[in-house]
């Protein structure tokens, strides 16, 4: 079957652009000789989770515990939540997921430490961790040098927990407006993470990874001599987004949304999906489109009601008719791929397939 007979909105991946997003990053990292351990929030996919294994990732990363069941059911075994889990009802879960497969968690707090450690402790197990580093994203992450090495001097007490590297995600990147900006900060992120490494290792702390990345750092930070991991995740798909900070082209962006045009006026056009569909997301510089229209660079995605986007014409260039089928590049993958149970798979115009996003809606 042709892509544009399927009824819309229809969320496609093009997997020939998937695939060689993946190689091309696993190359980057088997380059620099670090491990990939690639955000699995991106797809929340067990089947791409899969194809990242086979091109060579080694472990991966979720953020929920939600996404960490669904990948572990479809048998991925070695997975990070990096995410500081609070509770009990979560401890638990982690804890029924440690016995079946190798957890790993991150936190920046004592208390998060301590609350897993000591059920882990009474479960006989020993769950390892990374301290979460703040490089500038100033979400979560404890500052790092001195303030990382004393954190970590006081996790040696506690026994339900093995101390196993330091982590970092540079979300702050996503501010920067040129791709030296984005490459002196993946450097930056790189070095801070391993001269802490090398604080904590004087201090006698085995220090086994140092563990970066975003999608758009991750290729500088990988060149760091003594980082050990990183952890893309839009890399995958990639989205407008990606093309602004410099990580990707236009065509490696693998996802999109098949809409329809439904009404034409003398000033705007109307597609049949809106912020359910695409998501009210205009990314970090906050773009004027909730999307690029695929082969109509003059249309621009000016509103979006739930299910109408609205879209006018930037110039005189070309109009799609009403019954015309369009695919738009959403502003944010990870996104658009929560608000769909599943996707289309296809080779150039061909559909190939069909998955369900077992992971979607997730989010406990
Ligand atoms: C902790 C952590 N690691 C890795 C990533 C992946 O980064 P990106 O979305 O730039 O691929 C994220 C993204 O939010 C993250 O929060």
């Amino acid at each position: 079957m042709n892509k544009f007979e399927l009824d819309t909105p229809a969320l496609l991946i093009d997997f020939d652009k998937l695939e060689n997003n993946l190689a091309t990053m696993q190359k980057i990292a088997d380059a620099n000789g670090v491990k990939l351990r690639p955000h699995t929030k991106t797809h929340k996919t067990p089947y791409i989770a899969h194809l990242q294994r086979r091109a060579g990732a080694r472990g991966i990363t979720v953020a929920k515990l939600g996404e960490a069941e669904v990948m572990n059911a479809a048998g991925l075994d070695d997975i990070l939540v990096a995410f500081p889990l609070q509770g009990a009802a979560k401890i638990e879960r982690l804890l029924c997921l440690a016995e079946r497969a190798q957890m790993r968690v991150s936190f920046d707090s004592l208390k998060v430490a301590q609350d897993i450690s000591e059920a882990a402790r009474q479960r006989g197990l020993k769950i390892p961790f990374y301290i979460e580093v703040d490089t500038g994203l100033h979400r979560v992450g404890i500052p790092p040098f001195e303030a990382t090495r004393d954190f970590a001097r006081a996790m040696l007490q506690l026994r339900g927990i093995e101390f196993f590297g330091l982590m970092t995600h540079a979300g702050h990147a996503y501010a920067a407006k040129t791709l030296d900006e984005i490459a002196a900060l993946g450097k930056r992120e790189g070095e801070v993470m391993v001269e802490t490494a090398e604080m904590l290792r004087a201090d006698g702390i085995e220090t086994r990874e140092v563990s970066v990345g975003s999608t758009p750092t991750a290729r500088f930070a990988a060149q760091v001599k003594g980082v050990t991991e990183i952890r893309p995740g839009t890399y995958a798909l990639y989205d407008t987004n990606q093309t602004h900070k410099f990580a990707c082209a236009w065509d490696d962006c693998a996802q999109t949304v098949l809409l329809t045009v439904v009404a034409k006026h003398s000033d705007r056009l109307i597609f049949d999906g809106g912020s359910k569909t695409l998501t009210s997301d205009r990314g970090p510089d906050g773009a004027a489109t909730f999307g690029a229209v695929v082969g109509f660079p003059n249309l621009e995605i000016y509103a979006l009601s739930e299910e109408h986007a609205h879209v006018k014409s930037r110039d005189a260039g070309p109009l799609p008719d009403i019954g015309a089928k369009v695919q738009v590049i959403p502003n944010h993958a990870c996104a658009v791929m929560n608000l769909h149970n599943q996707f289309v798979a296809t080779r150039g115009d061909q559909v190939v397939g069909a998955f369900e996003i077992a992971a979607r809606g997730k989010i406990r």
